[in-house]
């Protein structure tokens, strides 16, 4: 059970919630501190979209994708709810899905 105090977002397929640091600027950020596998070639400048994750709730808590994060999902199709996480502010309350073929890559 988490404390009621904090920011937590949750990271599917593993189901659990991590609380977001305040140096974290970006989904992307909690992931790699907290060991989750993602993918992000151009290592988080929003060129390479390996970072892409699925918001599964709380999309209404994001504000409109950045003009760099625009871009790739026009180009590429992205469905609303398909995110960069390296462009990504982590709010309170989101749960994201990392791609299948993502592992967690810690003890
Ligand atoms: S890390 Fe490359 S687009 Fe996010």
């Amino acid at each position: 059970m988490k404390p009621k105090s904090g920011k937590y977002i949750t990271f599917l397929p593993d189901g659990i919630d991590v609380l977001v640091s305040q140096k974290d600027q970006s989904i992307l950020d909690v992931a790699v501190r907290e060991g989750f596998a993602l993918d992000h070639t151009c290592g988080g400048f929003g060129t390479c979209g390996t970072c892409r994750i699925f918001i599964r709730q709380g999309l209404e808590k994001l504000p409109p994708r950045n003009e760099i994060e625009a871009d790739i999902a026009e180009d590429r199709g992205f469905q609303d709810f398909e995110r960069l996480a390296c462009q990504t502010e982590p709010m309170d309350g989101l749960v994201i899905e990392r791609p299948s073929k993502d592992v967690r890559n810690r003890d």
